[in-house]
């Protein structure tokens, strides 16, 4: 598979089979996310594996009751140990950083048969205390990987070219 058609065949997976992933899928996916550029390559990523079923119940609850986040095989709780740089554009680099980084998991995972979620709406105390995450660690992201219950192909609904691509002037 190439890049292109990772980028159409992936979609939010909200449905997951119950086929436990196979740990050198796991690791391939997780491979993509070190592998991703960051600024000034700080790599403040950090990955926390849940596959425990009574922890990923709970971390539905910490993730507005999204029942589909317990229901898949693993949950990847991507933070970031961060000294809270900000960029010159005046942007903390390390919510993009670990955002690139999840990207190339999304895609990864694609490749492999998986499918992830992004997962934005969580309470970030809640999480860190269901895992026991550090204070000075934030997370950014919680995302489900599984086996997709079902792997058809959605339409993407996305805005046209013409109306987010501009040349030379705004
Ligand atoms: C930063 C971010 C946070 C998101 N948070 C959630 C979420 O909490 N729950 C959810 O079901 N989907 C969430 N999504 C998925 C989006 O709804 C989804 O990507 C968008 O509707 C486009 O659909 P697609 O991923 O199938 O192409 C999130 C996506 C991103 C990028």
């Amino acid at each position: 598979m190439n890049v292109i058609d990772a980028i159409q065949t992936r979609k939010s997976v909200r449905k997951y089979s119950d086929k436990p992933i196979e740990n050198e899928k796991l690791t391939a996916v997780l491979e993509a996310g070190r592998l991703a550029p960051s600024a000034s390559n700080r790599q403040e990523w950090r990955f926390l594996i849940v596959r425990d079923l009574a922890t990923r119940k709970k971390l539905v609850d910490a993730a507005n009751r999204q029942t589909f986040v317990g229901e898949a095989p693993a949950v990847i709780v991507a933070c970031a140990e961060t000294d809270g740089h900000i960029m010159r554009g005046g942007l903390p680099c390390f919510p993009i950083d670990v955002a690139i980084a999840l990207d190339h998991i999304t895609l990864t995972a694609v490749e492999v048969g998986l499918g992830t979620c992004w997962i934005g709406a969580f309470d970030e105390r809640e999480v860190k205390e269901i895992l026991g995450i550090p204070k000075e660690i934030r997370v950014v992201a919680l995302m489900p990987i599984g086996y997709p219950s079902d792997p058809s192909a959605v339409e993407k609904r996305r805005l046209p070219f013409n109306e987010i691509v501009r040349y030379e002037h705004w």
